[in-house]
């Protein structure tokens, strides 16, 4: 059965989406039969992997009742490598999924993990009812977090809700310090503090990602930032067991 690794946040523009598709693409090279699904309706991982929008696509299809997400499953040009992809129809995510739905993330994954070693998922931010379903389905999260100190408060706010709301049932959570800035002291101090934290650094060859439409690892594989983007690999794999 396949291990399902959201990548999450409660905050955004952490550097989630770029996360979510450079962890996808490092696990499918790895080997993995890797899917990864966008369940934010901004598409950024379908653009990121040069996905044209498909006017009149409904992703919220997916969720409906007796609906099957294998569908919407496309491949991407990586081997290896299938997407599902966002629009504009799940604006509404939070309230559909509210509506009775509590499990409904949960069952639609479980169809899908025979057929795949590895599921990402590209999360919207915030802290509802999407990001509960999505507590209940996880195996493991991982939460890209800035050197700063708001940032920090709310990864124990999420610990804190995930603990309320899961117990010991709680995915593990793998904190990424995102965006890094060595030359400034908070985050070299912040990194130092979390030794164990796998650091992406801020780096103008990761924005290019958005460019070139393709992961880093596959474009740029030699950069400081694909490296750093392979040991989040490897962390995950570890979390995983
Ligand atoms: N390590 C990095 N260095 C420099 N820029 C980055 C880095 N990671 C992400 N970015 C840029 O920051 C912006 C936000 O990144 P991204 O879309 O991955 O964040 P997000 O958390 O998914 O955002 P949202 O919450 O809106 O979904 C993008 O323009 C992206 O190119
Ligand atoms: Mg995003």
């Amino acid at each position: 059965m396949g291990k399902v690794i959201a990548v999450y946040s409660m905050k955004g523009g952490v550097g989630k989406s770029s996360l979510a598709v450079n962890l996808a693409h490092g696990l499918s090279v790895a080997g993995h039969r890797t899917l990864i699904w966008d369940i934010d309706a901004q598409g950024a991982v379908a653009f990121l992997l040069g996905h044209s929008y498909i006017a009149g696509a409904k992703a919220k299809k997916i969720f409906a009742k007796d609906a099957d997400a294998a569908d919407a499953i496309v491949p991407t040009d990586w081997p290896g490598l299938d997407l599902i992809a966002a629009d504009l129809s799940l604006r509404h995510l939070e309230t559909d999924l509210s509506e009775d739905k509590p499990k409904r993330l949960r069952k639609l994954l479980a169809a899908l993990t025979p057929d795949y070693d590895r599921i990402i998922l590209d999360c919207p931010p915030g802290l509802g009812e999407i990001s509960d379903q999505i507590f209940r389905a996880a195996d493991l999260l991982v939460v890209p977090v800035m050197p700063a100190p708001l940032a920090l408060r709310t990864l124990d706010q999420v610990e804190e809700h995930l603990a309320d709301v899961r117990g010991k049932k709680a995915p593990a959570l793998l904190p990424v310090l995102s965006m890094v800035d060595r030359r400034k002291g908070l985050h070299r101090d912040t990194a130092d503090a979390h030794p164990d934290w796998p650091t992406i650094p801020h780096a103008s060859v990761v924005e290019q990602m958005g460019v070139q439409q393709s992961p880093l690892t596959a474009f740029a594989g030699k950069s400081a930032a694909a490296r750093a983007f392979a040991s989040v690999v490897v962390k995950v794999e570890a979390a995983l067991g």
